[in-house]
C-alpha cells in the first residue's frame, strides 16, 4: 500500500499513517462494519467518480441495514468523497468510504456505540484487476455455500458478509484458480467473491436475479443498461452450475473487476477457452462509458 494522501475521519482529513482506531473499537470485534468500494477514473476531461450518488445511496442503505444513526448526510459524504479524492492528488483511484461502530462499550450490542466513518482512496489504474481483464479467469465452483439474508442483511455492503467470501477466495487461489463462484444454499448461481457473474448462451445475455442472494452490483446495472440501450436485453433468471459449464461465454462485473472474461469453470473450458465477442465488446463499451466518452452515460460521471 502506497501512503498517498490523507484520510478522512469523522470530519477531519488526517495523514495516511495517523488513520488509526482503536483495539476495541467495536467493529474489529463483531464485524459491525458497512462499507463502498468506488472508482475515480482519469478521463480525457479531468478525474471523475463513477456513479458516486448510486454508491453514497447504496452506503446509507447499508448502514440502515445495521441500525447505525450517521453523523453526516448523504450530500456530507458526497463532498467527502470528493474533497478527499482531490486531496490524494491521484488522478485515478480506488475510494473506500467505512462505517463502523467504533470504540465505546465492550460486547456484543453495539447501537450504543457512536458510528464513526472514514474515507480513505489509494492508486489504482484502469484495468489493473489482472485475471479476465486481457484473458480470461479460471474459476472454480466455491465449497463454501453462500450465506443469505435468512442469516444476515445480504443488500448491505457488509463486512459481514466478506469473511465467507474471502474463504472462497482463499479456497480458489490455494487451488490454483483466480476467483470463485458460489452457489447459494438451493445449488443455484449466485455470484463471485466480490463480483456478479454473467453467461452468453446462443447470444442470450443471462444473469442470476436479486432473489439469489447477491449483492446488486453497481457495475452490474451499468452494464445492464449499456446493454438496453445498445438495442439488447439481459435475462435475470436462477441459473444452474450445468449452465456455467455449458455456457459459449461468462463474464463477471464489479467496481474492482470492471467486466472480466471467465474462460474456465472448474476444469471445464468456456466456449473455446478464449474471451468471447459479447465479453469483448462489452468491455469496450463500459471503458467508453467510465471514461466519458459515450455521451449517453455522461450522467453518471462527478467530475472533481
Ligand atoms: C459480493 C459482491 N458482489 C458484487 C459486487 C459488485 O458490485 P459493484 O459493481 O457495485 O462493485 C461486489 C463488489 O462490490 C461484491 O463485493
Amino acid at each position: 500500500m502506497k501512503e498517498i494522501g490523507k484520510i478522512w475521519m469523522n470530519g477531519k482529513l488526517v495523514p495516511f499513517k495517523d488513520a488509526k482506531v482503536h483495539v476495541l473499537t467495536h467493529a474489529l470485534h463483531y464485524s459491525t462494519s458497512i462499507f463502498e468500494g468506488i472508482r475515480c477514473y482519469n478521463t480525457p476531461n479531468g478525474s471523475a467518480i463513477f456513479r458516486l450518488p448510486e454508491h453514497v445511496d447504496r452506503f446509507f442503505k447499508s448502514a440502515k441495514l445495521y441500525s447505525m444513526k450517521m453523523q453526516f448526510s448523504k450530500k456530507e459524504i458526497s463532498n467527502a468523497i470528493i474533497k478527499t479524492t482531490k486531496s490524494s492528488g491521484l488522478k485515478e483511484c480506488y475510494i473506500r468510504p467505512l462505517a463502523y461502530y467504533g470504540y465505546g462499550m465492550m460486547g456484543l450490542t453495539p447501537t450504543q456505540n457512536k458510528v464513526d466513518v472514514s474515507i480513505a482512496c489509494w492508486a489504482w489504474k484502469m484495468g489493473e484487476s489482472k485475471a479476465g481483464k486481457f484473458s480470461g479467469a479460471k474459476c472454480k465452483v466455491s465449497s463454501w455455500i453462500k450465506i443469505d439474508s435468512r442469516s444476515q442483511p445480504m443488500q448491505a455492503k457488509a463486512a459481514a458478509n466478506y469473511s465467507n467470501a474471502a474463504l472462497a477466495r482463499i479456497e480458489a487461489l490455494e487451488n490454483g484458480y483466480d476467483e470463485a463462484i458460489m452457489l447459494n444454499y438451493s445449488g443455484k448461481v449466485v455470484e463471485g467473491s466480490a463480483e456478479n457473474i454473467f453467461i452468453v448462451k446462443d447470444n442470450i445475455i443471462q444473469t442470476p436475479p436479486l432473489s439469489a442472494g447477491l449483492l446488486e452490483g453497481i457495475t452490474r446495472d451499468s452494464v445492464i443498461q449499456i446493454i438496453e440501450e445498445n438495442g439488447g436485453f439481459v435475462i435475470e433468471r436462477d441459473l444452474e452450475r450445468d449452465d456455467l459449464y455449458t455456457a459459449d461465454e461468462i463474464f463477471m462485473t464489479g467496481t474492482a473487476a470492471e467486466v472480466k472474461s471467465v474462460t474456465q469453470v472448474d476444469k471445464v473450458k468456456i466456449g473455446n477457452g478464449k474471451m468471447g465477442n459479447i465479453t469483448k465488446a462489452l468491455q469496450k463499451s463500459f471503458t467508453n462509458a467510465v471514461m466519458g466518452k459515450d455521451e449517453r452515460f455522461l450522467p453518471w460521471l462527478t467530475f472533481i
